[in-house]
């Protein structure tokens, strides 16, 4: 059976365009990569999460995750903590924002998350997870959704107790990543505790955990009942990836589509990061040259150069038609964008 990846679905009031989301990732998922996330199908886009005690102490990095563009909405701002009241005023700050969604993460299995008690640990505080998402949803009118793991330990189902009790508490949507925390991102995600939790909610659920071709999507959708697929690792400096989960396109991207897509990427994070770019661009240029047949020596020397203008300048010598790939595609981009907060980002994280 064929799965319509393009039926719009709803989260309370917001409708989603399509049926894969763009996933959360600490470390990844900036401005610059959810409005390409957008452009290239995906329905929803999520910020990475926010500690929810950084927006309460008005940390300047922390506050920077809440820039909001016009051209990626709808979009999730995912937030984490673990007292119900500074929850609520995080929530109340990201719906200020200009979030379509708040986004509440019971599944980050660092540890540095886990020992205050936020993330994956809520997921075996019950009680506390449902007063949470209580808190949350009364502060806020946006809707509000959970992005969980099975449980803490290997075999866990615990999700599938917590989870209808999230509901009840306000959940408006449930996104369930089946691996345990202790398992991090090692053996595979188990979906049939997805089809399990959309069984027992009468919410839209997520489906997260390797989905990375359109079969998997499709085979995930079909069985699980799910209203989307999440999509995240395989989107990492592949957005032709979300393309051909949507539609089928195998067509592989040219050498000078890549660069353009990468150079685009690497300006739009540099206005966003300022010096804070160089060091978090490296990883990305390994991801993206993944394609258009570069030899390996020549991703290695990019992470050596000095400077952002320098990888760009490498970057053009090595497809001189990319310039013109680039000019087409900051032509086609959304103008006067308005960004609701002009301030930087920050560090890592999981889930
Ligand atoms: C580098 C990285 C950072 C992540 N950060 C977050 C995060 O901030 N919040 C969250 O809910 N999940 C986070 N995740 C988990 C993903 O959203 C997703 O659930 C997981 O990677 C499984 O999906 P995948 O197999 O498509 O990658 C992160 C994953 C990775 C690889």
């Amino acid at each position: 059976m064929q799965v319509n990846l393009h039926e719009p679905w709803y989260i309370g009031p917001v409708q989603i365009p399509s049926r894969l989301v763009l996933a959360p990732m600490a470390g990844v998922s900036v401005q610059a990569f959810r409005r390409q996330g957008r452009r290239f199908g995906a329905g929803l886009v999520c910020s990475e999460m926010v500690s929810c005690a950084g927006l309460h102490h008005g940390n300047e990095r922390t506050l920077g995750y809440l820039r909001i563009a016009s051209d990626e909405r709808p979009l999730a701002v995912q937030i984490f903590g673990s007292e119900p009241s500074v929850m609520g005023e995080a929530a109340r700050m990201v719906e200020d924002a200009g979030a379509d969604i708040v986004d509440i993460n019971f599944g980050c299995p660092v540890k540095k998350v886990t020992k205050t008690g936020a993330g994956a640990t809520l997921l075996e505080d019950g009680d506390r997870a449902c007063r949470i998402v209580e808190a949350v949803s009364s502060a806020v009118d946006v809707p509000v959704s959970v992005k969980m793991r099975r449980g803490l330990d290997n075999g866990s189902r615990q999700c599938l107790d917590l989870g209808p009790r999230l509901v009840d508490a306000g959940a408006a949507s449930l996104t369930l990543h089946p691996r345990s925390a202790k398992q991090m991102y090692t053996g595979q995600a188990d979906h049939s505790l997805t089809a399990e939790l959309v069984s027992l909610v009468h919410v839209p659920v997520v489906a997260s955990g390797d989905i990375d071709s359109r079969s998997r999507a499709q085979s995930v959708l079909a069985t699980t009942g799910a209203a989307a697929v999440m999509v995240g690792r395989a989107a990492q400096g592949n957005p032709w990836a979300l393309r051909k989960i949507l539609d089928g396109d195998a067509a592989e991207p040219s050498r000078e589509e890549v660069v353009a897509e990468l150079i685009l990427f690497m300006r739009e994070t540099a206005r966003e990061l300022g010096d804070r770019a160089t060091p978090f661009l490296k990883k990305f240029y390994g991801w993206y040259l993944g394609r258009g047949r570069f030899p390996r020596a020549f991703k290695a020397e990019l992470t050596q150069l000095a400077t952002i203008a320098d990888v760009e300048a490498r970057l053009f010598a090595a497809a001189p038609g990319a310039r013109f790939v680039l000019a087409r595609l900051e032509e086609e981009l959304p103008r006067g964008d308005e960004v609701l907060l002009d301030l930087p980002i920050s560090i890592y994280g999981g889930g």
